[in-house]
Parts: C-alpha cells; sequence; structure tokens
C-alpha cells in the first residue's frame, strides 16, 4: 500500500476486521462460501469471551464472523437485543496500550482499561461505542 494512502490515519494502520454477530457460525460460513466463494482461514474459539469466530481473510484484513459459546457471553445478549448483524469493527494498531491511552486522553470511554490477549496471538482493547459514534471498537495488535 502507498503511504500517501495511509497518510493521515494517525494511529490507525488498517481495517483489521469487520465482525459480525451471527446465531449458527457454520450457516455463517455456509453463506459466506455460496454467496461469495469465500473460505474460513481460521476458527477459533476465544473461552475468555464466551465466543467462537470464523475469520475469512479480505486482502490484508478479516470478516469475522463471531457466535456465542454460552448464554451469558456478551454476544449472546447483543443477539437476544438485537438479532444478527454488525457487531464491531477492529483498527488494527501498531501499540495497543497507546492507542488506548490515546483514546482515553481524548475522553473517550473505554471497555478495557489495558491490553489483553484476543484471538491469533493478537494483543486487543475495546472502545465502549457510548462515546465512540455508536460503534464497537477493538484496538488489534498484531
Ligand atoms: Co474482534
Amino acid at each position: 500500500m502507498s503511504p500517501e494512502h495511509t497518510a493521515g490515519s494517525g494511529l490507525l494502520t488498517e481495517i483489521d476486521h469487520v465482525a459480525i454477530a451471527v446465531a449458527d457460525l457454520d450457516a455463517a460460513v455456509d453463506y459466506y462460501r455460496r454467496s461469495f466463494g469465500a473460505e474460513v482461514t481460521h476458527r477459533e474459539r476465544v473461552e475468555s469471551d464466551g465466543v467462537e469466530e470464523a475469520l475469512i481473510a479480505v486482502a490484508q484484513s478479516y470478516i469475522q464472523l463471531v457466535s456465542p459459546t454460552r448464554p451469558d457471553s456478551p454476544v449472546a445478549a447483543f443477539l437476544e437485543r438485537r438479532g444478527e448483524g454488525l457487531h464491531h469493527v477492529g483498527y488494527r494498531v501498531a501499540d495497543c496500550a497507546e492507542a488506548l491511552q490515546a483514546v482515553r486522553d481524548a475522553g473517550g470511554r473505554l471497555i478495557d482499561e489495558a491490553p489483553r490477549p484476543g484471538s491469533r496471538g493478537t494483543t486487543v482493547a475495546f472502545v465502549h461505542p457510548k462515546g465512540a459514534l455508536g460503534t464497537l471498537i477493538e484496538l488489534v495488535q498484531e
């Protein structure tokens, strides 16, 4: 990617993933296969978050299909309230702690006060949608 293209994006280096909450992960994977010929490149259960995710690579980014593994999962609550749909956007950053501090300094409301392990061996932190234009933001450091 050309430097001109990313100039001005500040601490954000890439769209890491777009996460879509789904009730049935296998059905969602099948939808992307049937509709777009897209195949899953990574699948993982993240017990700490109570989710299972399937990642479909699109260029340097991912579509992340995410479904709950237990009733008290935040994604289960989301599905109950809102139904299936766009859940959060993951922005790739060089340094998750630095980006989190920048959001804090700007007066943002945080879900994670400190970076923590995410899937794929990443380090992540979530920013609360209230105060972030109604969008749940995940900061992702590879
Ligand atoms: Co995510």
